[in-house]
């Protein structure tokens, strides 16, 4: 299993990173039968699989419930878990604690959190000092979405671009181990890439980051949204609903169950 240390090795030799978010026992089986380096137990699943219109709605429960599924799934994948909107915001015991649950009954081996505000850099410093591994995450943080009054490319002007990059330096120092980037320009994706030596993993940050992450309903053709930097390996959106349709044509009209998917048929 990767660890990371295997990462920061990865970047040094200049390979890149490969990682999807799972958030259910199905699809990490699904992913523990390929070549992917990580699984995110994104708090997408607020929106992805709950139905939510952000992701500020999940709770501690859902990503420990969700995070030990997807372990069952994938008992060899290195799996980061997201922690969830205010579950690291308020105390540092409660910041610990969540991150602890994470780990313990959700069986992650690293969390994540959102930001680089001298709070959530005190959040790093709090949940490395227990022993686990932080992944930070700057730029279009979804968590900030009430902030950035909706889903906006972030760190398009000069204050922007220089606020992020010096937030990129300081969770380096602050001792995450990885940072994924999301929704910036990709001249920022590749300032800060070529600037710390922690992996960058990115999202809609261009070419030059360490390695890439998707939402794994978006890369599947299994979801409405269809930001640009989303490209579908499969059309699960069509397929599914004509394999749906199929079933329903045999049932009507008698061809399924056939005798070959019967017990002890008649004949
Ligand atoms: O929650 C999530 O899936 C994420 C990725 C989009 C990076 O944070």
């Amino acid at each position: 299993m990767h660890s990371p240390e295997s990462f920061a090795l990865m970047k040094r030799k200049g390979q890149k990173i490969t990682m999807i978010t799972a958030y259910d026992y199905a699809s990490g089986s699904a992913v523990a039968n390929s070549d992917m380096d990580v699984i995110l137990v994104g708090d997408s699943l607020g929106m992805v699989v709950l139905g939510y219109d952000s992701t500020l709605k999940v709770s501690m429960d859902d990503m420990v419930v969700h995070s030990a599924a997807v372990r069952r799934g994938a008992p060899d994948k290195f799996i980061i878990s997201d922690l969830p909107y205010l579950a690291y915001h308020l105390s540092p015991e409660e910041t610990k604690a969540n991150a602890a649950r994470l780990v313990v009954q959700g069986e992650a081996n690293a969390v994540k959190l959102e930001g680089g505000s001298a709070s959530r850099l005190e959040a790093i410093r709090q949940i490395v000092d227990i022993e686990i591994p932080v992944c930070a995450h700057l730029g279009l943080t979804p968590q900030s979405v009430k902030r950035f009054g909706g889903y906006k490319v972030q760190g398009k002007s000069e204050i922007a671009h220089e606020e992020i990059f010096l937030q990129a330096s300081a969770i380096e120092e602050a001792g995450a181990f990885m940072l994924v980037l999301e929704g910036i320009p990709e001249i920022l994706g590749k300032k800060i890439s070529e600037a710390i030596t922690i992996p960058t993993i990115g999202i809609g940050a261009g070419r030059y980051c360490d390695g890439q992450v998707l939402v794994y309903h978006d890369m599947l053709g299994y979801s409405s949204m269809l930001p640009k930097f989303v490209k579908k390996y499969a059309e699960l959106n069509d397929q599914i609903p004509e394999a749906l349709n199929r079933y329903c044509a045999e049932v009507r009209d008698g061809s399924f169950p056939g005798a070959e998917h019967t017990y002890f048929p008649i004949i």
